[in-house]
């Protein structure tokens, strides 16, 4: 994975037995998973998704409610560019990343999240794509100018950053919630709601840095069984509070959920 840098110093990294090594002597080392851990510094506890969060995101996603939604940010990525660096920014397991990869024949991937635990998951869903823990606050151990396509899928966004490891001309595919995604959910747990100016945050953190080219809406109803409303709860940040989760335990009857979400694609301003 040429376009990785060195967390500390940000000289190139180069493989080097069972690890990463820059040339002042900084070394990482690569998990028998397929990561690599770049963070050395302590994150916010409740950053992270947790083993729990993990395995519900794993469960769920494999249900395939969602895979209309990787279809699509297959589809815009692929009118993006045939080739070069797409870094999903926020990967959790892998599961977007490697539709796109899916779809771009000639193209790798990198994967980056602060949860250790999502990106073992993540290193084994696609075999072009690599996957380093790091925390998107902090600048990124990416080089400048390398990535052809910037994914963030309901994660954290640093436009600075986005903007920074694109190339020029390069294109940022983002899919967020909109108002009323799985709305339904509301009356059997105290979900956290979306706030109707999402969409307008997004615009804030990206101002200056992209533009708008287009914004897809997507929404449609899921029959979701009693495991899997546990499980679409459960890898959301509703899992922070576990007292939350608890009236869930009881639930025994399918219910319906509205899936609502936008995948909004912006390119870089020169
Ligand atoms: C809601 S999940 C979405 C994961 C994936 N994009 C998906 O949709 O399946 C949010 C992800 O962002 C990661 N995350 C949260 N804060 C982060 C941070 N500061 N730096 C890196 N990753 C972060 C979490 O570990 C989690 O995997
Ligand atoms: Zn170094």
């Amino acid at each position: 994975m040429r376009a990785l840098r060195c967390s500390v110093c940000a000289e190139e990294l180069r493989p080097e037995h069972r690890s990463l090594r820059c040339p002042r002597g900084h070394a990482f080392d690569l998990a028998k998973q397929g990561y690599v851990n770049l963070l050395h510094a302590k994150v916010p506890a409740g950053t992270a998704d947790t083993a729990d969060m993990v395995a519900a995101r794993v469960a769920f996603l494999a249900a395939g409610h969602y895979a209309p939604v990787a279809e699509r940010v297959a589809e815009q990525a692929a009118r993006l560019t045939r080739s070069g660096l797409i870094v999903d920014a926020g990967a959790g397991t892998g599961y977007y990343l490697a539709r796109v990869l899916d779809r771009l024949p000639a193209a790798t991937g990198l994967a980056l999240d602060v949860s250790a635990l999502a990106l073992r998951r993540a290193a084994r869903a696609h075999e072009r794509l690599g996957a380093a823990v790091w925390n998107l606050w902090r600048p990124w151990p990416v080089a400048d100018g390398t990535a052809s396509v910037v994914l963030n899928v309901f994660a954290p966004r640093n436009g600075p950053e986005f903007h920074r490891v694109l190339r020029p001309g390069g294109a940022l595919v983002v899919v967020s919630p909109q108002a009323g995604h799985l709305r339904e959910l509301a009356s059997v747990v105290d979900l956290l709601e979306v706030d109707d100016r999402k969409q307008e945050r997004i615009e804030a953190a990206l101002g200056g840095y992209f533009e708008l080219v287009a914004r897809e809406p997507y929404t449609r109803t899921l029959t979701l069984t009693p495991d899997e409303v546990r499980q679409v709860v459960g890898m959301g940040p509703n899992a922070h509070h576990p007292e939350r989760l608890t009236r869930l335990d009881r639930l025994d009857e399918p219910r319906e959920a509205t899936l609502s979400v936008a995948i909004a694609t912006y390119r870089r301003v020169p």
